[in-house]
C-alpha cells in the first residue's frame, strides 16, 4: 500500500535519521523499495533510492547523512511495475527542479506517461510516483502558479492516492489527497506529513486530517489546507492524539484482524480502479479464454477463492475451470497437463511452499502459469509469467480476511470481462462491504455470546455460497479451536444430520436464487432441534423458517457470496476473543507457510 513521510524544518540540518526512522515506522504497510530526497538551501535535491529493506537500502546508500531544511521518504509496495530502482520513489521532474512521491494507484498512468512523452518531458520509469510528478510539472512549464498546477493535475490524475512534492529554492512542500491517508503534524520548529500516524507520533501529537480534495502546503511554521476545487483557504484546528503507538497501528481497532476486516472496502475499491486501468488484464482474459484446461490453485483460503472463482467462470463466463487445492494438482492433474493448458496459482503470501511446488511441476510440464498474489516480489510473482497483485496491503493477522475478499473479486471482475458483462456494477462492492460491516456486527456478537459454549458446528452453503461456507468453517476453526465443518448443504443429510442435538448451531448461508433449497436444509435440522441460523438477504421464507436471519444488503447472486463472509469473519473473531484467545496469532499457525 506504500507509505509517504515529509518534513519541512526552520534551517538546514542532518534529516537522514529523521527519514529512516519515518520509513522504519511505516513499514507495517508493506513494501519492496525504500527512498529519501532531501532539498538543500543550495537548490541541490539529494535523491537515494533503491530495492530493499530499509536498513539495507539506508545504510548502502549512508541516508543518515543526508542533509536539508526539507525532506521526503517513501516505501513503495509495487503493483505494476517491477520493484527496481528506477521505479523505487522518489521522482524528479524533467529539469531536477521537483521531487515527489505518492502512496496509493494513478490508474490511467499508461496514457499518461505516453502524454508526457510527446510533450517532450523526461519520463525516467514504469512507476505512477514519476507520473504525479510530471503532471504537476505540466501544469509549472505552462507558468501557473503551483498551488494551480496541482488543482490542473488532480484533475488529470484518475484513481487513489496521496502525494508530496517540493520544489527546489522555495521552503515549503505541497500534498494533496484523494482516496488514501494523509495526516499531518505540526510541531515546535518544523511540520510534516505522513501516510499514517506512527511516523508523525514519535515527532508530536498535534496532528490536522486533511480530507480528500484538499491541498496541503507546509512550512516550517504553519500549514495550509486549500480545496482543489476552488483553490480557497480551508480552516481545520489542529487536535491532539493521546492513543498509545500501539493503538495507532492498529488504526485504533483493538486487533488487526478486526482492522483488515474494516479495511476490506477501502482495499476493495483499491483493487477495482488498478483492475479497470491496467493494460494486462486484456493479456490475462486472453490465455484463460484459449486455455483447453483452466486450473485454479491455492490452499486454505486462497482455495476457497479458486472455488469461488470457478464458480463465477461457469455462470458469467460459460468458462468451466478446475479449482484444486495446490497439493492434489501434483498426483491428480499434472500428469495430464501441457502447454494447451492454463494454471492459475493463488497465494496471499506468494510462499506457500505446496503452491511453489505445485507451480513448479506445472511448468516443468509446459502449461502457461499465472499468478494472484498480494505480497509482490514473493516467489511465485517472480516465477510466474505473469502475475496479478492483489492490492491489500500488509496482512498481518494470520487469519486472512481483506486478501479473500479482493481474490474473490479479481475473480469476479475477470469473469465478467470474459463473459463480455459490465464490470461497472461491480463498483456498488465497496459501499455494499460497508453496509454489510454496519448491518451485522451487533448481531453477529450477540449470536457470538450465544453459541459460544458449542465446540461443534457446521457452515453450509449452496453454489456460489458452498466456498464461504468452507471459508466460514475455516476461519472458526483457526481461530476458536473449535471443530466446525464447511458442507454443501445438500450433503449434509448424507450423514452430518446425525450428529444433530437441541441447539446445536447450524449456520446457512444463502444465495439469493438459492432460498427454497437452504429453508428444505434449515427445515432438516430444525425439526430435531437444531438452531439455525442463516446468512441471507431480506426474504420472508428464510425468516419464517430459521431461528436467526443475520441480514446482508440485497446485491446480485455473485455479489451476495462476498458479502455473506464478512458476518462469519466476524463471528469468528468474536468468539476467538470470548474464549480469550489472540485472533491475530493462532497457536499452531504461522502466516507464510513455507514447508511441505
Ligand atoms: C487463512 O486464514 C489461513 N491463514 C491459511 O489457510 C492460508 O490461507 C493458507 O495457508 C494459504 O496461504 P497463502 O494464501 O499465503 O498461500
Amino acid at each position: 500500500m506504500c507509505g509517504i513521510f515529509g518534513i519541512v524544518t526552520d534551517k538546514e540540518k542532518i534529516l537522514g535519521p529523521i527519514l529512516i526512522e519515518a520509513a522504519q515506522r511505516l513499514t507495517y504497510r508493506g513494501y519492496d523499495s525504500v527512498g529519501a530526497a532531501t532539498l538543500k538551501d543550495n537548490g541541490e535535491i539529494d535523491l537515494r533510492k533503491d530495492v530493499g529493506r530499509v536498513e539495507a537500502v539506508s545504510s548502502k546508500y549512508n541516508f543518515s547523512e543526508m542533509v536539508g531544511r526539507r525532506g521526503i521518504t517513501q516505501l513503495r509496495w509495487a503493483t505494476f511495475g517491477a520493484p527496481s530502482q528506477v521505479n523505487s520513489q522518489p521522482h524528479l521532474d524533467s529539469d531536477g527542479d521537483l521531487v515527489g512521491a505518492h502512496n496509493g494507484n494513478v490508474v490511467n498512468n499508461f496514457e499518461l506517461r505516453q502524454q508526457f512523452i510527446e510533450e517532450g518531458l523526461t519520463v525516467r520509469s514504469q512507476n505512477d510516483g514519476e507520473t504525479c510528478v510530471h503532471a504537476v510539472e505540466r501544469y509549472l512549464k505552462r507558468g501557473y502558479e503551483f498551488i494551480d498546477a496541482i488543482r490542473l493535475a488532480y484533475g488529470d490524475l484518475e484513481g487513489d492516492y496521496a502525494f508530496v512534492i517540493g520544489r527546489v529554492k522555495e521552503d515549503c512542500l505541497y500534498a494533496i489527497k484523494k482516496g488514501s491517508g494523509l495526516v499531518v503534524g505540526i510541531g515546535e520548529d518544523f511540520t510534516c506529513l505522513s501516510s499514517d500516524l506512527p511516523s508523525i507520533l514519535p515527532l508530536t501529537r498535534t496532528i490536522i486530517r486533511p480530507q480528500d480534495g484538499e491541498i496541503i502546503t507546509l512550512w516550517a511554521d504553519r500549514v495550509e489546507l486549500r480545496s482543489v476545487k476552488d483553490g480557497k483557504l480551508i480552516q481545520r484546528a489542529p487536535e491532539l492524539v493521546t492513543e498509545s503507538m500501539d493503538a495507532v497501528q492498529k488504526g485504533g481497532y483493538p486487533h488487526f484482524m478486526l482492522k483488515e476486516i474494516h479495511e476490506q472496502p477501502l482495499v476493495a475499491r483499491e483493487l477495482l480502479h488498478l483492475l479497470e486501468g491496467s493494460q494486462d488484464v486484456d493479456n490475462v482474459l486472453q490465455q484463460i479464454k484459449n486455455a483447453r484446461q483452466f486450473y485454479l490453485a491455492g490452499c486454505g483460503t486462497s482455495y476457497h477463492a479458486c472455488l469461488a472463482g470457478s464458480v463465477y467462470f461457469s455462470q458469467l463466463a460459460g468458462k468451466a475451470s478446475i479449482p484444486v487445492l495446490a497439493p492434489q494438482f501434483i498426483p491428480q492433474y499434472a500428469p495430464a497437463v501441457d502447454h494447451q493448458d492454463v494454471g492459475l496459482f493463488v497465494s496471499q503470501s506468494g510462499e506457500t511452499k505446496d503452491v511453489l511446488n505445485a507451480l513448479q511441476t506445472a511448468e516443468k510440464n509446459g502449461m502457461t502459469c499465472l499468478g494472484l498474489a498480494n505480497v509482490i516480489g514473493s516467489t511465485l510473482t517472480r516465477t510466474t509469467s505473469f502475475c496479478l497483485p492483489l492490492c491489500c496491503g500488509y496482512e498481518i493477522s494470520v487469519p486472512a480476511t481483506k486478501t479473500f475478499t479482493n481474490q474473490v473479486i479479481t475473480f469476479l471482475y475477470l469473469a465478467t470481462r470474459l463473459g463480455g458483462g459490465d464490470t461497472r456494477q461491480l463498483e456498488m462492492i465497496p459501499d455494499l462491504m460497508e453496509q454489510t460491516i454496519q448491518m451485522v456486527a451487533p448481531q453477529i456478537e450477540s449470536i457470538a455470546k450465544s453459541i459460544n459454549t458449542w465446540n461443534d458446528m457446521y457452515t453450509l452453503g449452496y453454489g456460489g455460497t458452498y466456498p464461504i461456507a468452507l471459508e466460514g468453517a475455516l476461519k472458526l476453526k483457526e481461530i476458536t479451536y473449535a471443530h466446525c465443518e464447511g458442507m454443501l448443504s445438500t450433503e449434509f443429510k448424507h450423514g452430518p444430520l446425525s450428529a444433530v442435538s437441541d441447539g446445536y448451531p447450524v449456520i446457512f448461508i444463502s444465495g439469493p436464487q438459492d432460498v427454497p433449497l437452504i429453508v428444505s436444509g434449515i427445515n432438516e435440522v430444525t425439526c430435531r432441534g437444531a438452531r439455525a441460523i442463516a446468512i441471507g438477504e431480506e426474504d420472508a421464507r428464510l425468516r419464517a423458517n430459521a431461528s436467526d436471519l443475520v441480514l446482508i444488503p440485497k446485491s446480485t447472486p455473485q455479489i451476495a457470496p462476498l458479502l455473506a463472509v464478512i458476518p462469519l469473519q466476524l463471528l469468528s473473531y468474536h468468539m476467538s476473543l470470548l474464549r480469550g484467545y489472540d485472533p491475530d496469532f493462532p497457536r499452531n499457525l504461522s502466516k507464510t507457510l513455507t514447508v511441505d
